[in-house]
């Protein structure tokens, strides 16, 4: 395809209706594999979203999609279809990341509100770009990081900004499993099952031989189409550390790591540790273990925030609190306190500072997408708008530039560049594949 001929298939029209607080929000579903399907069932949990297009390149994931649908949607394998169609109000975007910008700013030109999956980008170029497009076009916006909706959570956002902790100066998140020896194994090199699903598959990212681990879900372990675990999951933790703690981007960034155990074809870590500092006097890390499982610390939590008072121990559907005991200084108290020792200090008349604590709740996606489709009406900012998954993105992006320039790397959050290491600013963004541009 030459470029002309693409961009004649890129809409212009850009057109929305005014929605009412009765109205149904029409969805277009771009990306219905692995997430795209739990994202589609979120939305039609909510009565007032109609799933009028569908769009991927997997035929058998289109079928599903359209069987739980209401009604007829439009079914496409070119997305720039759903973005013409005048029955779609707002989009869900759940491709592969190396697809998030192109689409997102297509879709905001085109007059659709956008839910797109997290990681926001796959460069921090592309994050800011997003950004402006959804300020320029006036849309509305959804980055998948759902533990923002999620109200438990906000508990513990709550105790952690109201001083509950004391004063934090550590948060460190953990991505633990062992994946040694065969992980992903090394799917053979053969051609592309179908040239044009591949090339579709591909989009703006390198022209490379076909393998199938890099495709269909296994892309995560793959730079081109991905910032390996540090932003699939790393951006919810960094997220959460920036949201509790009231954090924008991060000024210094190193990390340490490489593929050094398990056997397979992939190309990120399986051993990687991430260090960022921020102003205020905070320190957030990011462990990811995946030659080995044990936990990463006593509640074997995905996050943990220490605080002078006591800790806030996070993982899945649960938080806790463990106090630290007041410690008169001349004797150093060691660790944090169970319910037994709770018990002794109160009886020996040495209190801990806070009370300990244990909240159950949920972070699922269907509270994200009714804040969504909220949104989308009342035109309000989303819990986690475009900005906000950019700084999370971004900042985790920051850690695989550390690592692949083994560098300590000072940043500067107002120009969004390193100051001290030019070579590394040449990681920011790469060169689209011809045709595909950024809008
Ligand atoms: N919020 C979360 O907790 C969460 C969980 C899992 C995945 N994700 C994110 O969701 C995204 C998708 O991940 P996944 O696990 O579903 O991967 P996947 O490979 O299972 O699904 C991606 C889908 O996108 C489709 N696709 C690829 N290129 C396309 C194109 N040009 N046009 C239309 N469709 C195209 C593929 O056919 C595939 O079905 C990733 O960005 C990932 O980080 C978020």
């Amino acid at each position: 395809m030459t470029r002309r001929q693409f961009a004649s298939l890129t809409t212009a029209a850009s057109y929305n209706r005014i929605l009412g607080a009765n109205d149904r929000v029409r969805m277009g579903f771009i990306g219905l594999g692995n997430r795209g399907d739990q994202v589609h069932d979120a939305f039609l949990e909510h009565g007032d979203s109609q799933t009028t297009a569908i769009c991927d390149l997997r035929e058998d994931y289109l079928d599903l999609a359209q069987k739980k649908s209401r009604g007829t949607p439009l079914r496409v394998i070119d997305y720039r279809r759903v973005l013409d169609s005048r029955d779609v109000d707002a989009v869900a975007i759940a491709t592969p990341d190396h697809w998030h910008a192109i689409m997102f700013n297509e879709a905001c030109k085109a007059g659709k509100d956008v839910y797109v999956e997290k990681p926001l980008s796959l460069t921090v170029f592309e994050g800011r770009r997003m950004v402006e497009a959804a300020a320029r076009h006036k849309r509305v916006s959804q980055v998948g990081i759902h533990r923002r909706s999620s109200k438990f959570l906000k508990e513990a956002v709550d105790l952690i900004q109201s001083g509950g902790l004391g004063k934090i100066t550590v948060a460190r998140s953990y991505h633990i499993v062992n994946e040694w020896p065969n992980g992903i194994g090394r799917a053979a090199g053969a051609p592309p099952p179908n040239e044009q699903e591949w090339e579709r598959w591909l989009g703006p990212a390198p022209k490379v031989p076909y393998n199938a681990n890099r495709t269909y879900y296994n892309f995560r372990w793959f730079f081109h189409y991905s910032g390996g675990q540090l932003t699939n999951m790393g951006v919810h933790y960094m997220d959460m550390m920036r949201w509790a703690l009231g954090k924008g981007a991060p000024r210094a960034v190193t990390a340490l790591g490489g593929k050094w155990a398990v056997e397979d074809n992939r190309e990120i870590p399986d051993t990687l540790e991430v260090l960022w500092e921020f102003d205020g006097g905070l320190m957030f890390s990011f462990s990811q273990y995946n030659a080995n499982s044990a936990p990463g610390n006593l509640q074997n939590s995905e996050m943990e925030f220490r605080g002078t008072k006591g800790t806030l121990y996070l993982h899945g559907n649960r938080w806790e609190v463990v106090p630290e005991p007041v410690s008169d200084h001349a004797r150093p108290v060691r660790t944090p306190i169970g319910r037994d020792e709770q018990r002794r200090l109160e009886r020996s008349g040495r209190k801990p500072l806070i009370e300990p604590r244990v909240v159950k709740g949920t972070a699922g996606t269907e509270a994200h997408a009714r804040n969504f489709l909220d949104c989308v009406k009342s035109r309000a900012k989303c819990n986690c708008d475009v900005l906000e998954g950019h700084l999370s993105t971004s900042a985790t992006i920051l850690g695989n530039i550390a690592l692949k320039t083994r560098s300590f790397l000072e940043w500067d959050a107002r120009t969004e560049k390193f100051t001290n290491n030019a070579a590394a600013n040449q990681h920011l963004h790469y060169k689209y594949r011809e045709p595909y541009r950024l809008d």
